[in-house]
């Protein structure tokens, strides 16, 4: 099984064991991925986010999937965009470590992971795929587990775009070109 994997899809239908929530500092829905992630999941969702108290950016939060097909949803809020000098880079970072951090405490085998903070926050696509590359290469070179990481890309544009970027980072030849 690849270990890291770009798709194009829709994440409230993977089957992953968990899939990451490009959430808000208060856990309590939105718009964007996370509002299609609370409608796929049902109401029991938002009940079991009140409780948390809201998460800071770069962090992450879990919870249980309920009528998803992914057991688990880690709610992780990523950084607005700013321009790129108010740490942004650092905070996204994060956000893809505190999850894998928590998948791997817990024993979850796959997670997939929507584009973070590159809609509504903001962050420039190139940028933004560099750093969650980068992010997710280094955990997965230092842990077992997750086995399966996959970014599912919202669209074919994005997907291009996540593929260039390991290319240049992570192709060590040819043959491993996406
Ligand atoms: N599956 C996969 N990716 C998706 C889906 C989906 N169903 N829907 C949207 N996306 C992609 C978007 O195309 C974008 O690339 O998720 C990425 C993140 O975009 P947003 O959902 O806008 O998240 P973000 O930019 O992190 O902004 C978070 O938006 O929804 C609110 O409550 C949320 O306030 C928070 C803010």
């Amino acid at each position: 099984m690849e270990r890291f994997s770009i798709i194009v899809g829709d994440i409230t239908q993977s089957g992953a064991e968990a899939i990451a929530n490009a959430a808000n500092t208060t856990l309590l829905g939105g718009s964007g991925v996370d509002g299609a992630i609370h409608r796929a999941a049902g109401p029991e969702l938002l009940e079991a986010c009140r409780p948390l108290g809201g998460c800071p950016t770069g962090e992450a939060r879990i919870t249980p999937g309920f009528h998803l097909r992914a057991k688990y949803v880690l709610h992780t809020p990523g950084p607005i965009w700013r321009g790129g000098l108010d740490g942004e880079p650092a905070l996204l970072a994060s956000c893809y470590r505190s999850c894998l951090t928590l998948a791997a405490e817990r024993g979850i085998r796959t997670v997939d992971f929507p584009s973070i903070s590159t809609g509504v926050y903001g962050y420039p696509l190139p940028s933004a795929a560099t750093v969650a590359l980068k992010a997710i290469m280094d955990f997965l070179a230092e842990h077992p587990l997750p086995e399966r990481v996959r970014m599912v890309c919202h669209t074919e544009a994005a997907a291009a775009v996540y593929r260039q970027a390991w290319n240049l980072w992570y192709a060590e030849d040819k043959g491993q070109r996406l």
